[in-house]
This record gives structure tokens, sequence and C-alpha cells, in this order.
């Protein structure tokens, strides 16, 4: 992770923004699920609860309310059958809190057997008291269950779930207040949310920085050696020009995108080692003296040292400091032969080749683009890439020409 040494260059905002951007998407969805989940519980204990209710209340009723014997007890006034049966009851139903006879309420009825409903958020049910064929209730008193709503959910084993509270967020079976428990995933989910958001910020990091880092090295270096470049009128455009040779070669040699790329920056940048020689040498119209060659032949060198002081332009070294090997090991600095450069830089060779004998110099008019390219048939270059450069010449022409004022103010507009 080249990216944490890069760090001091990315704002404590934009990390913090990061963070809590990664962290609230990984727990977005968490909690539409958790919300989601919840509301699914809620519904289906809501109706196994009321089911259970009901089916409770629907047994008092059929067995100890639609029944003659307790129909003739309470019209009789037999209380102490009444309290029997009431006391068979509590035994038998643990749900059942108190039980009693009530004077009939006006909301209750007669019509119905039964009929639940909460109180202070308390659960009751009112029941009719009829003969065995329901077809005579009594009238002025109906029975009435207090039900203990906490014994029906430890009954369904809802106890964990549900807790009826009075200040309960959800509305549960009757209208009752609960609160109602999710999958306790939260502190897990917090956990992972934060190493995601953790995460985001690093890749961030590597990103933003290595990326950015990489391209400003490479941008601001390129913008330099044309700047520099412009300075002669004889090479203004010429590691554009070669960049774009080698690109139209590269292409047709079928490189790999990347390194395709990497072509590019690398032509654009393989004479920047130029930049320390005096321009007394480098634009001298007449033979250059045996001290002067050696500071000209010293520019790979000098690129080479150049481009090793930025931290990602490692990759542009070969082409700034090889460029100038040839087939046969007669090119310098190191006199390399063949498949000792690699294959790219061949490229980039072939191309800078072509590119200064197709510009014109001080001491004579540039070349045809037929012309440079015979001349290159017998020069040590890889005439593999020379035979490339043939079919690829009228390609050339439409990318290369015309090289006009046109062209030289676009390059000024670029720069600025
Ligand atoms: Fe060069
Ligand atoms: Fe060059």
């Amino acid at each position: 992770m080249k990216g944490f040494s890069e760090l001091r260059f990315v704002g404590l905002k934009l990390v913090i923004f990061v963070f809590l951007v990664s962290f609230t998407l990984m727990l977005l969805p968490f909690h539409i699920f958790q919300t989601s989940a919840i509301a699914h519980i809620n519904e289906t204990y809501e109706n196994i609860y009321e089911q259970s209710v009901e089916g409770l209340t629907k047994s008092l009723s059929v067995g100890y309310f639609l029944w003659h014997a307790m129909f003739n007890a309470v019209q009789s006034g037999n209380q102490d059958f009444v309290d029997l049966m009431f006391q068979e009851i509590l035994e038998d139903f643990p749900d059942v809190r108190a039980i009693r006879i009530i004077e009939r309420p006006k909301e209750m009825a007669q019509e119905r057997d039964f009929e639940v409903f909460v109180r202070q958020d308390e659960l009751y049910a009112f029941l009719n008291i009829r003969d065995s064929l329901s077809q005579n209730t009594v009238e002025d008193s109906v029975v009435l269950v207090s039900l203990d709503k906490e014994k029906t959910l430890a009954r369904l084993s809802m106890a964990d779930r549900v807790t009826f509270s009075n200040s309960g967020r959800k509305t549960f079976a009757y209208g009752l207040r609960a609160d109602i428990k999710g999958y306790d995933i939260y502190n897990w989910l917090l956990f992972h949310s934060f190493v995601a958001g953790l995460v985001g910020v690093l890749l961030m990091m590597e990103v933003l920085s290595v990326g950015f880092s990489r391209y400003h090295q490479t941008q601001g270096l390129q913008t330099t050696v044309h700047m520099w470049e412009l300075q002669d009128p004889y090479t203004t455009f010429h590691s554009k020009n070669v960049a774009k040779i080698a690109e139209v070669l590269g292409k047709r040699l079928k490189l790999k995108r990347k390194k395709l790329a990497e072509l590019v920056n690398g032509a654009k940048l393989h004479d920047i080692g130029k930049m320390g020689i005096s321009t007394s040498i480098l634009r001298k119209k007449g033979p250059l003296n045996e001290i002067e060659w050696e500071v000209m032949f010293s520019h790979p060198e000098r690129g080479k040292n150049l481009l090793e002081q930025f931290k990602y332009l490692g990759e542009y070294v070969p082409y700034a400091y090889m460029h100038h090997e040839r087939e046969d090991g007669s090119g310098y600095p190191r006199g390399l032969k063949g498949e000792e450069i690699p294959f790219e830089v061949r490229i980039l060779a072939v191309a800078d080749v072509f590119e200064a004998l197709t510009a014109d110099r001080p001491y004579r008019d540039a070349y045809t683009f037929a012309e440079a390219a015979e001349m290159m048939a017998d020069m040590p270059l890889d005439q593999d890439i020379v035979s490339e450069l043939f079919s690829a010449l009228p390609e050339l022409e439409r990318v290369l020409n015309p090289r006009t004022a046109e062209s030289v103010q676009g390059a000024f507009d670029s720069v600025i």
C-alpha cells in the first residue's frame, strides 16, 4: 500500500467523507433488511398471537358458556356452580388471570359469542352466556375474563422477541404497544461497517494518491519537456511526435493497453535528459567536437537519473535510458544488442529515428516519409518494426501532417 505515505496529501475532510460513505453503504442494506425483518416478525407474531387469544376465548365460550348448565345456573343464581366452574377455568387455563360476571356493558352485543378487547394496555374478553343451542342468552350480564397477555406470549415462545411496554414503539396484536426485537447483529454489523469504512479510506488513498501522483508526475514532466522543446523550432514537437509514431506502431504490433500507454508516456519523456545539456551544444550548426559528443551521449544517463528521482516514474526509465541502443550493439550508453533491449524501447528507437529524419533540421530539409523508411531499412534497428513502419506510412501521414503553425499554437494552448 504505497498510499500510506501519501496520506499527507489527502485532506482529513475527504478521509472522513469516504469513511462515512463506505460505512453507510455497508450499514444501509443491513439496516433495511433489519427493518423489514422486524416488520415481518411483527406481522407474523401478531397473527399468531391473535389466533391464539381468539382460540383460547373460543374454547372458554364453547366449553363453559354455550352450555345449558351454566345458562341455568346464572339464570337461577346458583353461585356455587358458577364459582366451581370459574375455579376449574382458572386451573385449566393459565392465560386466564381472573373471571367474573358483570352487568352487560353497552358495547357487548347479545349476538356475538365473545369479544376480545384492550383496556389500559390490558387484554380482556366479554363472553355471552347462552344455552347449548344458542337460542337463549342471559340478557343483563356477561362474563368478563381478564387475560394474562404475558403468559400467552410465553406460551407461544415469543417472550424473547416481543416485550409489552407502555412506551413500546410498535403496535402489536389488538393495538397493544410493544417493543419487537430484530436479529441481534448490530454489534457485528457496526464492527463490519467500521472495517468497511477503513478499507474504503485505504482504497481511496491507494487509488487517489498513487494514481494522481503518478498522473501529475508524468503529466508535469511531459509538459516540462514540451515547454523546453518549444524553445527550439526544430525540435518543437519531437517528443510528442515520437509518442504519436510509437503509438501507431505499438497498436499495429498488438501491444497490450497498459504497455501501449507506458510506451506513449515513455516516448514523451525519452529525451528528458537533454534538458540538462547546454543549448550551445544542442543547437550547434557545425559538427560537434569530441567533448560535445560526450555530453550529447550522456542524455540517456541523465534522463535515467532524473526519472529515478520520481517515485512513480520508474517504468519510464528504460525509455529514457535505452532509446539510443541499437540492434548490433553500436548504440549507447551500454552497447546493448537485440533482445537485451526491451521490445517497447525498440519501437521507441524506430519512432525516434523516423521523427528525426522526417523533421527539418538547421543543416538539411526533412526527408519524405518514404525516404526516411528506406534509409531506416539499412540501419541497425529492429527490422520487423521497421517493416511495420513501412506499412504504417499512410497512417503516419495522417497522424503527423501537417506540422503547421496551428499545431504550434495548439501546443501552447495545451501547455497553458
Ligand atoms: Fe535521444
Ligand atoms: Fe529523441
